[in-house]
């Protein structure tokens, strides 16, 4: 274990379960908080819905613990904060004119392309207290050959040298982005921003939800987080969770 950075605290080590699962222990051991954790690689990655994340050493592995980050009633917005602050991040290892994207509610692509696996995790703790951890795969010099969809690394998009610059990056975009937030009421600046670098908008869609699949298209983003859906016959509906797939 090395120190970290003196703007804020850091445990960086070379192999790791999961940088997650990690953050998640230190919070039950009754840490303050505002803790990055970084592994060279995962034994144990985790991704969303139970799926195992491949971690070998040359991308980057991070998780950022916050106690009571913002109030219940807020923490819906937490991913697109998240998203925007991370796809801020990688576009500066980008070369232009390659652009990164966020596709709702939290995937940063580049051309379509998968770059980053995002994992928000929350937990109350014992005190009462609120933990959520943000994990971070972000595809440095790797990307997985088996993803059922496409992806890229930021080696694929021109960027030539090693995970800590990405980074020392996103931890700087992170603070900067969750000052902005300030616990839900500037979450009307991240929803404009986010806007601006969103994939699809305007654009036909297919929202797959746990009993239904919907046909429409991707209106806005609303003040809540919710993509809304505008079907043929002019009539709006929120979607709060699901997965969006455009043509
Ligand atoms: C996804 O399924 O897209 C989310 C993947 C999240 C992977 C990151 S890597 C760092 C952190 N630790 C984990 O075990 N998972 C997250």
């Amino acid at each position: 274990m090395r120190a970290g950075s003196t703007r804020y605290r850091r445990l960086s080590f070379a192999a790791v379960s999961s940088t997650n699962t990690l953050a998640l222990e230190a919070a039950r051991s009754g840490d303050p908080g505002d803790l990055w954790i970084t592994g060279e690689r995962q034994l144990e990655g985790r991704g969303r819905m139970g799926r195992k994340w491949v971690s070998e050493a040359g991308n980057l592995y991070a998780s950022w613990l916050g106690i009571d980050v913002a109030p219940p009633a807020e923490l819906a917005k937490l991913p697109f904060v998240v998203s925007l602050a991370i796809r801020n991040a990688v576009q500066r290892f980008v070369e232009p004119p390659a652009s990164a994207q966020m596709k709702w509610p939290n995937d940063i692509l580049i051309d379509g392309k998968k770059l980053v696996g995002i994992l928000l995790e929350s937990s109350r703790l014992p005190s009462g207290r609120q933990a959520l951890i943000l994990g971070c795969g972000i595809n440095i010099a790797h990307k997985p050959s088996d993803a059922p969809y496409g992806v890229t690394s930021l080696q694929d998009e021109g960027y030539r040298s090693g995970p800590e610059p990405v980074f020392e990056v996103l931890a700087e975009e992170w603070h900067r982005q969750l000052l902005r937030f300030d616990g839900g009421a500037g979450f009307a600046h991240i929803r404009s921003d986010w806007l601006e670098h969103a994939v699809g908008l305007s654009r036909p869609c297919t929202v797959r939800l746990p009993d239904r699949t919907l046909e429409g298209i991707f209106e806005t983003l609303d003040a809540d987080g919710r993509l809304i859906l505008r079907f043929a016959d002019g009539t709006r509906r929120p979607i709060s969770a699901g997965d969006v797939f455009f043509s």
